[in-house]
């Protein structure tokens, strides 16, 4: 009789840790982690939610919602931490919960991490096709809009016709890119990484530096407008709902933890990657969001979409010229950062697949899924197969699914991940006590259970139609499970795998 909740035990996967890698180079070092993590973090988040949630929202005390969702991270952050230097394996919070809450839950987690990899790489391709074709508009090249939107989504052109979409391709342009990168190799894909890590970093430092001379305090009167009337518009509970809506900001942090089988030291440099990257995203979002609001009214982000309030905030760096009209003093910021966020958001994408096949690879290791999932390619030794299955799967999401959708399911999707992990080291502290731990969870148990509070009260937020969705997605993983999984679990089933 198949038992749902078989726990793996933790020095099984300690010795899968220290082995062979299951095939996976040991090629990453520290400062790889904390790129790995900024790659993943830095993207749409700043770029474009930022200006809209201070316009819409939270006006310049977006600081303030920052703050809030970064502390939010920074429980989970120290949970994942305990984890990731503890079992160092490539299946992050999914092989946590197998140790510490048993197979199902496992399943379910593993499950859903699909939601804020898989679905997350696509949200970010949508984004990316956005900016893309305003950076060909630069050089008068117009792609029709029936060939760069998701058939729900439409355009108005010029004369006033309205288009529907019918395929992004752009953004299956880039997922494929990003896939294939992957395929050759982890170290040359960290090496990538690493680039436009150091590109992006430096257009938000050069942003930062350059606006904050232009910083104007009256900007700031005053700092959280006053509610509307209406709940989540401005006042305290716009501050909130603009914590949980640039959330999306900051994930990303947690997908280092999924390159822990990939890591020279993982004791030591797990929490490191993971921590770091968090506390160095925090400093430069707030800084961004102050200068953002500093150097021009909140009030002018309203209905700018996309670049806009990036583009909006750098056309209010300049001296006010004889005609009453700002003088730019940077004009050429703009192209430049429109480059940047293109090769950011790559990096985003390229890390959250990588995430997503690791995660099966543990999964198809413990014969929950197909072996094809763990098959490593003998040369490149990466998991292409499942590279290459995924490139599919999130081109469909890009290509024919509306930004909302999949960005608003990302985040449900990663919250429930961020709550299972905080629940799992609650729990593991209870059953093994003793355990070794390389780094461990400040102030338990309050620390985690700050972490399921904040998380939960974020998903509150989130409209109830993203709730059916994850209810519909958990609905489908049940299937998989009962179907196939269970027959094939290697922890339930011993003697099936005497081969
Ligand atoms: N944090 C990532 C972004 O903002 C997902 O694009």
């Amino acid at each position: 009789m198949a038992n749902l909740w078989v726990k793996k035990s933790i020095s099984s996967l300690q010795g899968e840790a220290e082995g062979e890698s299951g095939g996976l180079k040991r090629t990453l070092g520290a400062r790889s982690l904390v790129a790995l993590g900024i790659g993943a973090i830095i993207g749409a988040g700043l770029f474009s939610i930022t200006g809209s949630a201070a316009a819409n929202n939270a006006g310049p005390a977006i600081t303030i919602s920052f703050v809030i969702a970064a502390v939010a991270c920074a429980f989970a952050g120290l949970c994942y931490a305990e984890f990731a230097s503890m079992i160092p394996v490539a299946g992050s919070a999914y092989t946590y919960s197998y140790a510490t809450m048993g197979e199902f839950i496992a399943w379910i987690i593993g499950w859903d991490l699909v939601l804020e990899y898989a679905v997350g790489a696509a949200t970010v391709s949508i984004s990316w096709s956005r900016y893309f074709v305003k950076f060909l508009g630069y050089y008068d090249i117009h792609l029709p809009a029936a060939m760069t939107l998701s058939p729900f989504d439409t355009a108005t052109l010029a004369d006033g016709t309205v288009v529907h979409g019918m395929i992004n391709l752009p953004a299956i342009f880039i997922v494929v890119l990003m896939s294939l990168l992957l395929v050759k190799g982890t170290k040359e894909s960290a090496f990538v990484n690493g680039v436009i890590v150091a590109l992006k970093v430096s257009v938000v430092l050069i942003f930062i530096a350059l606006g904050w001379g232009y910083i104007h305090s009256e900007n700031y009167t005053p700092y959280i407008p006053e509610n509307t009337g209406t709940f989540g518009s401005f006042g305290m509970s716009g501050i909130v709902r603009a914590a949980a809506i640039v959330f999306f900001a900051y994930i990303g942090f947690d997908a280092v933890s999924t390159a822990a089988q990939e890591a020279k030291n993982p004791k030591r440099d797990m929490p490191i990657g993971i921590l770091a990257s968090l506390a160095i995203c925090t400093i430069l979002y707030l800084l961004f969001a102050h200068v953002m609001t500093g150097v021009t009214s909140y009030t002018s982000f309203q209905g700018a979409d996309g670049i806009a309030p990036v583009a909006v905030a750098i056309d209010h760096m300049g001296e006010v010229g004889a005609n009453g009209v700002i003088v730019p003093a940077y004009p050429w910021l703009n192209k430049a950062i429109i480059l940047a966020i293109l090769a950011g958001y790559s990096s985003v994408i390229m890390v959250m697949l990588m995430g997503q096949s690791r995660v099966f690879f543990s999964m198809s290791k413990d014969g929950l899924l197909p072996k094809v999932f763990s098959s490593v390619h003998p040369k490149f030794k990466t998991p292409s197969k499942s590279n290459l299955l995924f490139m599919l799967f999130v081109s469909l999401f890009a290509a024919f699914v509306p930004a909302r959708i999949v960005g608003e399911m990302t985040s449900i999707g990663t919250l429930l991940a961020f709550i299972l992990v905080c629940v799992g080291v609650l729990v593991l502290r209870k059953t093994q006590p003793d355990l070794p731990r390389a780094f461990k969870t400040p102030l338990v148990p309050l620390v985690p259970i700050l972490g399921i509070a904040a998380c939960l009260f974020m998903m509150v937020f989130l409209p109830g139609d993203t709730w059916l969705r994850l209810i519909i997605w958990l609905a489908v993983g049940f299937v998989i499970y009962f179907g196939y999984s269970i027959k094939n679990s290697k922890l339930n089933n011993p003697n099936k795998d005497k081969k």
